[in-house]
């Protein structure tokens, strides 16, 4: 069977915020001791959306920065930017001939960032998970840490490897690299494994402070829906203060958080940041108005995210460890990922 190994990225565009804490950064530190994890600045897929960046450099590093302040080390693990191993366009390349075009255009992400024209969003926006799936398959990753946002991009991940291990068996077959896996009742055989996303805890989807029903987003136009990483306390404070809430005091039951996602998104964020149940929360404030939890909420996130945001800036600002790190790190994974190709390329014929 194949050996767990964890993947994940994140982009370098915008600040980074407590729902790519929350829902992916925290959850890659905590897989560390259980797992080999690759965790990769992923700027390639930074340039779908828009292409042309002030500083894309000084972005990978903040990344970059923010993975180490977070506690992620990277002599146990690999901590890497995606364009320094040119095997992850390759292989996106080759699943760009895997995947169908109606594949594509189901993805809710694409339709959300495309938006109503269409026919003007960039190629790479729509090839967006083919590049995804690279990333995590050349690697021959088994487990991928994600927010609920990117589960439908690991499913297409899937149908992916699927379709490869499927359209290429008997090659497979015949050069004896195929790989055998469980899959429930079923057991396999595949030269790509079919990658579980890790999905849990109380805030895989923290939605914006000013709108329940969107969530958090560095696309996101108002600054005023997310608390960025590398905000100090007052503006955290200030966030929540004016965070969208109704009246109603909280609820003493957690059923009574049910038709009110503002009053949810708080209470889940505190669970996170507490690390405590939601259950627990309630039992705690239940009852109590927001002008009571709001500012036990913002002390808690002041608290959890101070030191790291100190660690970032000290980080941030040692360029030549940054740099040494990533080189670093892509010279590791380069060496994984030109072994998959090297098979990739003989089971294809390339
Ligand atoms: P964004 O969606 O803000 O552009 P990315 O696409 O770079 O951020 O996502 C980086 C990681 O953060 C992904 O694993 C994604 O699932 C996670 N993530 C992003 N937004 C949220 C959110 N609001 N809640 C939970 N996880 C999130
Ligand atoms: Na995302």
């Amino acid at each position: 069977s194949f050996k767990p190994l964890v993947f994940s990225g994140v982009q370098p565009t915008g600040n980074l915020h407590l729902g790519n804490y929350l829902g992916a950064i925290r959850k890659f530190v905590a897989l560390q001791e259980s797992h080999d994890c690759i965790y990769c600045v992923v700027d390639l897929h930074s340039i779908t959306a828009q292409l042309v960046h002030d500083d894309l450099p000084a972005q990978t590093r903040s990344i970059t920065a923010a993975f180490l302040a977070a506690g992620i080390d990277p002599k146990k693990h690999i901590v890497f930017n995606q364009s320094r191993v040119m095997q992850h366009a390759e292989l996106a390349w080759v699943f760009n001939c895997v995947a169908r075009i109606g594949w594509m255009n189901r993805m809710t992400q694409f339709k959300d960032k495309a938006g109503k024209d269409r026919e003007n969003a960039s190629l790479g926006l729509l090839a967006y998970p083919s590049l995804m799936a690279a990333d995590i398959l050349v690697y021959r990753a088994t487990h991928v840490p994600v927010g609920d946002d990117q589960k439908q991009h690991l499913e297409l991940t899937r149908d992916i490897a699927a379709k490869f291990n499927n359209d290429f068996s008997r090659k497979i077959a015949s050069l004896g690299v195929g790989v055998e896996m469980q899959m429930g009742e079923e057991n396999v055989s595949g030269f790509f494994p079919l990658t579980e996303p890790l999905i849990e805890g109380p805030a895989t989807r923290v939605m914006s402070l000013r709108d329940g029903s969107k969530k958090m987003s560095k696309s996101d136009p108002s600054d005023l829906s997310r608390i960025n990483l590398t905000d100090d306390a007052d503006t955290i404070s200030k966030k929540i203060k004016k965070a969208k809430t109704d009246p109603e005091p909280l609820p003493s039951e957690l059923d009574g958080l049910k038709e009110r996602p503002e009053a949810d998104n708080l209470v889940g964020i505190y669970a996170a940041l507490a690390e405590r149940s939601r259950q627990d929360v309630i039992a705690e404030f239940g009852g109590q108005q927001f002008s009571v939890f709001k500012p036990a909420l913002a002390d808690l996130a002041v608290d959890r995210l101070a030191p790291i945001a100190a660690e970032m800036r000290r980080i941030y600002a040692d360029t030549a460890y940054v740099d040494s790190v990533l080189r670093d790190g892509g010279e590791r994974a380069g060496t994984i990922a030109e072994g998959t190709m090297k098979t990739v390329r003989e089971i294809i014929g390339l």
